[in-house]
């Protein structure tokens, strides 16, 4: 038997990692989570001066850092040359600047080959989320699901995400504006665009609990693996 892969793709703010999350608990299965790990090469840049506006220069600057991803579904951490990165990667500079950085072919040909090797050090099997899951980087995958929801429920839920941890409506309508950048960004790149694999279950959760999504995926693996 090989080890299970559930591939989970989809926008921003459809829901994909606090599903992704819970789904690997559900089912004792490893996580990863490779939205951080572009993240946290991003910090790495920016932290470090590179011009991540030129993809040349991003190009030869991503083989230096070390990047490597936890894949415990409880708390993951990503650290970059052994520094936890977990707390500054979702800092607004990164949001600003990580389409850019993953729309350069090195740096997805770099992480790719850490997420394959991630899916082969996992036990049981790993639930992995992204953009690419389903698409590119885990074409075999034993489920790929791709998570969709209307434009309104994605902002709203990401508004009241953002309501909760105590920010003001213009902070959350600039965000709300970025977000959608993000995800035009990434549906149009050239490399890898955000894209439903042909043989990937949509699942819309526009009009879903949290518990009716992870329920029907945990069903879909339960039924394949
Ligand atoms: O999932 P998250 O919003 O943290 O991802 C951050 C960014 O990383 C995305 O907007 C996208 O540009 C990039 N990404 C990607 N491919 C993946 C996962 C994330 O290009 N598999």
């Amino acid at each position: 038997n090989s080890p299970v892969v559930v591939a989970i793709d989809g926008p921003s703010g459809s829901g994909k990692s606090t599903v992704s999350r819970a789904v690997a608990s559900r089912l004792g299965l490893s996580f990863l989570d490779t939205g951080a790990m572009y993240r946290a090469m991003t910090w790495w840049m920016l932290t470090n001066g590179v011009d991540v506006d030129d993809p040349e220069a991003v190009a030869i600057a991503c083989a230096k850092p070390v990047v490597v991803s936890g894949t415990d579904a409880a708390g993951p951490t990503i650290t970059v040359d052994g520094q936890d990165v977990s707390g500054p990667i979702r800092g607004p500079e990164v949001t600003a600047k990580v389409s850019a950085v993953a729309a350069v072919p090195a740096v997805r040909a770099r992480l790719v080959e850490l997420q394959r090797g991630c899916a082969a050090h996992a036990a049981r099997g790993i639930v992995a989320e992204g953009r690419d899951m389903g698409s590119v980087v885990f074409p075999d995958a034993t489920v790929k699901v791709f998570l969709t929801a209307s434009e309104q429920a994605r902002s709203e839920r990401r508004a009241a995400e953002l309501r909760a941890k105590g920010l003001d409506e213009a902070t959350i309508t600039a965000m709300a504006a970025d977000l959608a950048r993000r995800d035009a960004a990434d549906s149009s790149r050239e490399t890898a665009p955000l894209t439903r694999a042909a043989d990937a279950e949509l699942v819309d959760t526009s009009e879903l609990t949290l518990d009716q999504v992870i329920g029907t995926i945990t069903a879909l693996v339960e039924d394949r693996a």
